[in-house]
């Protein structure tokens, strides 16, 4: 399974790459209606292609690879200086933060560092919590559970840097998230608005879920990986508590399908059987296997054996594209925003990139003396 699909990568990754090659500065997003979809540095899923080729020239050590993953990797470097979105984890984690883990690079650093401060500028430590999206008419501080994400390159940070400034922010933030982003079952809210005026939440609601009081897919995902993520890098108990819970809800859930790729909402009407999403299972196998090596109970191992029953559905005929099909993305059925009638069945570069960061999670532990 795990090389039937990083093969599958491989190949529909240089695709994708040479159908680019001659467009500037854009990098993909997804194929809808027979066409490629890009966005600009500043959309937050740019940096996701340059990561899928770091990891596939990580993995094969292939010149060509290397060679689109630097191409694609610059047309992100505007976003350091974004300070008007919270994404700056995902963009440049994802490349400059893959690019830098292969190559050393000192320039790929010193963009993360900028990167990182422009972050900083939505922190508001009276809040605790750093701000997702701008204020609107609706919501006067929006904070959404993807923020999560950005959090790694907080802690990346602090350790290359020896600042502990943004590691405490980070830790910050995922306790103020604990505490006002999840309901009793452990399942999360996708936006929690605070009022700076008031010092509290003003409102939690959703924006790409079902309902305000559903359980959005991806949202769900980005809460798992996000705390997972938060205890290797701190090792403080109260974020492997969360993840766990997290992890026993979604293992729990009675509308997750037998085949363990979510429905795009776990209450959405129709659900089970209803439009499911690939990135969200992508994004769980990713955090579930690295869970399962974090979580000292006896329960670990069912963490891996349902990330391994997800990669096994997304790399079947399913879920895996054929060679050339849909543009050289590698997964098909992904959910952008059903609510917003953007992104429905289609392949997104998100889903394409925690699918393989969860192959190659999976391959070290094969290959190492850890029992699968
Ligand atoms: N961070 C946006 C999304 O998950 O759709």
């Amino acid at each position: 399974m795990i090389e039937r699909g990083l093969e599958r990568a491989e190949t529909q990754a240089v695709i994708l790459a040479k159908n680019l090659q001659d467009k500037e500065a854009v990098l993909p997003r997804t194929w809808e209606n027979g066409q490629l979809k890009t966005t600009t540095y500043s959309g937050w899923v740019s940096g996701f292609f340059p990561g899928v080729l770091w990891m596939l020239y990580g993995e094969t050590g292939r010149q060509d690879f290397r060679d689109f993953a630097e191409e694609f990797t610059a047309r992100v470097e505007p976003a350091r200086k974004l300070t008007n979105t919270h994404d700056l984890g995902f963009m440049l984690m994802s490349s400059f933060g893959q690019g830098y883990r292969l190559t050393g690079n000192p320039h790929y650093l010193e963009v993360i560092h900028e990167g990182t401060d422009s972050l900083l500028t939505r922190w508001n430590p009276s809040l605790g919590v750093m701000m997702s999206w701008n204020p609107n008419g609706k919501w006067k501080y929006p904070v959404i559970i993807d923020n999560m994400m950005n959090l790694e390159m907080l802690c990346f940070c602090s350790r290359t840097f020896g600042d502990i400034r943004y590691e405490d922010i980070a830790i910050t933030h995922s306790k103020t998230t604990i505490k006002n982003h999840f309901r009793e079952d452990a399942s999360t809210w996708h936006v929690v608005s605070y009022d700076p005026e008031i010092g509290g939440v003003q409102v939690k609601n959703t924006s790409q879920g079902y309902s305000d009081d559903s359980a959005w897919a991806r949202g769900q995902s980005w809460g798992l990986y996000g705390y997972t993520m938060m205890y290797r890098e701190t090792h403080d108990k109260a974020f492997l508590e969360q993840a766990i819970k997290i992890a026993r809800f979604l293992r729990d859930h009675p509308n997750l399908p037998s085949d363990k790729v979510p429905c795009w909402d776990y209450d959405a009407p129709g659900a089970p059987n209803t439009q499911r999403d690939a990135s969200s299972a992508a994004i769980m196998a990713s955090a579930l296997i690295e869970l399962s090596q974090l979580d000292p109970d006896a329960e670990a191992a069912g963490w891996l054996d349902l990330a391994i029953m997800q990669l096994r559905t997304l790399t079947s005929s399913e879920y895996l594209a054929e060679p050339g099909e849909q543009g050289g993305f590698i997964l098909k059925h992904s959910v952008g925003s059903l609510p917003g009638k953007s992104e429905v069945d289609v392949p997104l570069s998100y889903a394409d990139y925690y699918y393989i960061e969860a192959l190659l999670r999976l391959k070290k532990l094969v290959g190492s003396d850890h029992t699968i």
